[in-house]
């Protein structure tokens, strides 16, 4: 049975992962997957985090099953953090996921047992993992341009006019902040046009928020998020905590999916419920657990939040540091966009080939997209980086 399986294309993250592991150089630097580091290039566990499972720990008396959408707490509490106080608890349906991927994945099947015909409108780029789960899933699926390469900003003209074709019913994959894997962002005026646009064509906004206090801070980084929410009668969100909260390997995501009214909230519900049962019963519980008891907790809260701008006034630094380099060695100023872009990711610009020889020579490993992880740099490291840029001919 098993000689019939076709061998499956390598996530090209992944593999990058995997490739940077096996170079013996001592003094690679890896700005591959999206993960954070610190100065000295550790993920660390985050201090709120530490201290919120110690309480677990002392506290927890059982680990029985909790329900199908989770700790109805752990949705409330993110809800929160994503929503704000503007959307009405009447309109909100929730189930805790398996990370931000297993939030992507179950939006993705609620939109095919609702409407099997609706296209997915994803941008062009977007994270690989989006079209690669659509393809396995079998929806129809389209790309509306994003990124100008030559500005390496937003290409709004072309995202608009590709979007003026979305049908009724079609779903719009707008991500919420800090854009993977170009780094340049839709002003909140953009973000009106897109509402008013996809209000005019019935279309519904799933929003994948993965990088929430990673670009701007928390608040501002949800604000095109919270514009679409109160907007829109109906919309999908699909939220990580994987980076803000720095759980990774516990897989602690949210699918949010917003109703127009309470009978369709109810059914929204149970749908999203069966969904969990069907693919993998209960949903994790330690990182959801993790999160809501930051959340709720003011010290816990202050310090977790005192932390995440530590780690995003960390990457705004290195990106200015690294845009000043750049400057200098080139003589120009056509690398300040990496000061201007937000987030964990930018996209350099640069060619495959150009991609291959920072690697090849410099031990530098970045996406073959020319996607670099910010957070993979340190003060030390940027300038190696920007003379390898200049070297590699970019
Ligand atoms: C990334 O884009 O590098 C991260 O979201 C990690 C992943 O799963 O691809």
């Amino acid at each position: 049975m098993f000689d019939q399986l076709k061998q499956q294309p390598a996530d090209k993250i992944l593999a990058l992962m995997q490739s940077f592991r096996e170079d013996p150089r001592d003094d690679k630097i890896d700005l591959g997957v999206g993960v954070y580091r610190d100065a000295e290039g550790v993920t660390p566990v985050m201090r709120a985090v530490k201290a919120a499972e110690a309480r677990i720990l002392e506290q927890q008396t059982t680990k029985a099953y909790t329900g199908l959408a989770g700790e109805p707490g752990y949705a409330k509490a993110l809800t929160g953090l994503i929503l704000g106080a503007d959307v009405a608890p009447s309109r909100i349906a929730a189930v805790a996921t398996p990370g931000g991927t297993g939030a992507i994945r179950q939006g993705f099947e609620l939109i095919r047992m609702a409407s099997p015909d609706a296209r997915v409108w994803i941008s062009a780029p977007t994270w690989p993992n989006h079209p690669s789960i659509l393809k396995y899933l079998g929806m129809p699926f389209s790309e509306y341009r994003y990124f100008d390469d030559a500005a390496r900003d937003v290409d709004f003209a072309g995202m608009m006019e590709d979007l003026s074709q979305v049908a009724e019913g079609d779903v719009v994959l707008l991500h919420g902040c800090c854009h993977n894997p170009t780094g340049a962002n839709l002003t909140l005026g953009q973000w009106q046009s897109v509402a008013d646009l996809l209000l005019e064509k019935r279309a519904i906004p799933f929003i994948d928020i993965a990088y929430q206090g990673f670009g701007d801070g928390l608040e501002s980084d949800a604000a095109g998020t919270r514009l679409i929410a109160t907007q829109l009668p109906q919309a999908l969100i699909a939220a990580s905590c994987s980076k803000n909260f720095g759980i990774y390997r516990e897989r602690t995501g949210l699918l949010i999916a917003l109703s127009s009214d309470d009978a369709m909230q109810k059914l929204a519900q149970g749908n999203l419920a069966y969904l969990n049962r069907q693919n993998f019963s209960f949903p994790p519980d330690h990182g959801a657990r993790v999160v809501m008891t930051i959340l709720d907790d003011p010290e816990l809260r202050a310090d977790w939040k005192a932390e995440l701008e530590e780690m995003r006034a960390g990457m705004l630094a290195l990106r200015e540091q690294l845009a000043d380099e750049l400057r200098q060695r080139s003589n120009s100023d056509r690398f300040d966009f990496i000061a201007r872009h937000r987030g964990m990711f930018s996209r350099l610009g640069a060619t495959p080939e150009q991609v291959e020889a920072m690697r090849r020579d410099s031990g530098i490993y970045m996406v073959g997209d020319s996607r670099l992880n910010i957070a993979g740099l340190n003060a030390r490291t940027v300038p190696i980086l920007a003379q390898a840029i200049i070297d590699a001919g970019v």
